[in-house]
């Protein structure tokens, strides 16, 4: 038995990644009722929109679902709080240290997962008592490790050295990939850029449909110095670059970034001046379809695959 699905009680070892400006309780819903793992990305809300979207997700399935928590951001306190008083059981936290919640949540009946980037992070995750981990190689979108660690290569040296169930992210988007990962060690997937264009997620349909007019290239991981992240390469990001030649400040680099990047750009469709956060993976990307599809295929495509590889000799 598959123990992702074990530890959620879902029917796939498919994960919807929490993503800001995306994941609202009508994709996690969605994806929960295909029978993966939707998680509301908490990132991009203020608590009484969180509280609102756990609500309307509650009411929009009977599956398991949850909350992903990036601990970069404010009103985290206020956050748990809402978390715990609407009986959400399983949370993914990122970007922080998982020492400072996990053992408070999971004194509360929560399942906790802690999303990590590199081999040593995924140490400290464990020790700090998660109940699994995702290993996030650098293909990723969104925000991501200093180390530039590809999916590939992080997988199997985090299997080797963890022994609680492992979730692979970064480039994962199609059934091959899903059972690439699950060769290497992985027990499930998360998967955030595919999802991004489906017909739920709440990104603004214009940055949905510069996803899938991307190709390969058109990602780059980029602000080092302020919190990692895979940008799309527009406007924004050619400014970022421009500023990176005169070796500027992080007090530059932050002036440029400003506030509400990504809102701009990922929720209300500035693809211009906007942020706009996706993975390496955005080049398989050719359509726009249901969460529900997006998991089903995934699923079909694995065992085409698997029945493939069980032929291969070599
Ligand atoms: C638009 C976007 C927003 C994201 N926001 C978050 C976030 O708020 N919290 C988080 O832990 N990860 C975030 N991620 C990462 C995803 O949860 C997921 O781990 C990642 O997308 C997996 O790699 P992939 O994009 O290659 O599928 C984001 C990714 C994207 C594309």
């Amino acid at each position: 038995m598959n123990t992702i699905k074990n530890l959620f009680n879902i029917q796939y070892p498919i994960i919807q990644g929490g993503m800001i400006w995306a994941s609202g309780w009508k994709l996690a819903s969605a994806v929960s009722n295909a029978g993966g793992l939707g998680l509301i990305g908490s990132g991009s809300m203020y608590p009484d929109v969180l509280k609102e979207h756990i609500q309307k997700c509650k009411e929009a399935t009977n599956k398991p679902f949850g909350v992903n928590i990036p601990m970069l951001y404010p009103n985290l306190e206020e956050i748990i709080k809402i978390i715990i008083d609407e009986g959400v059981k399983i949370v993914f936290t990122s970007a922080g240290n998982p020492k400072t919640y996990t053992k408070y949540l999971k004194d509360h009946g929560i399942t906790v997962v802690h999303v990590v980037s590199s081999l040593k992070f995924a140490l400290k995750a464990q020790d700090a008592g998660v109940d699994a981990i995702v290993a996030e190689g650098f293909e990723a979108g969104g925000h991501n490790g200093r180390d530039e660690t590809t999916t590939l290569a992080l997988i199997p040296m985090v299997k080797e050295k963890i022994n609680i169930p492992l979730i692979a992210a970064g480039g994962i988007a199609i059934g091959a990939s899903m059972y690439a990962v699950m060769a290497l060690g992985a027990d499930g997937v998360q998967v955030g850029s595919r999802f991004v264009a489906s017909n739920e997620a709440s990104s603004h349909m214009d940055f949905k449909k510069m996803v899938v007019e991307a190709q390969e290239g058109a990602t780059q991981l980029t602000l080092k110095e302020l919190a990692p992240v895979r940008l799309l390469k527009n406007k924004f990001y050619e400014d970022v670059t421009a500023l990176y030649a005169k070796g500027p400040s992080v007090e530059e680099l932050k002036t440029l970034l400003g506030r509400a990047r990504a809102k701009r750009g990922m929720f209300e469709g500035d693809l211009v001046e906007g942020e706009l956060e996706i993975g390496q993976v955005s080049g398989l990307i050719h359509d726009i379809k249901p969460a529900a599809a997006i998991v089903n295929d995934m699923i079909s495509e694995f065992y085409t695959t698997k029945n493939r590889m069980e032929k291969l000799s070599i």
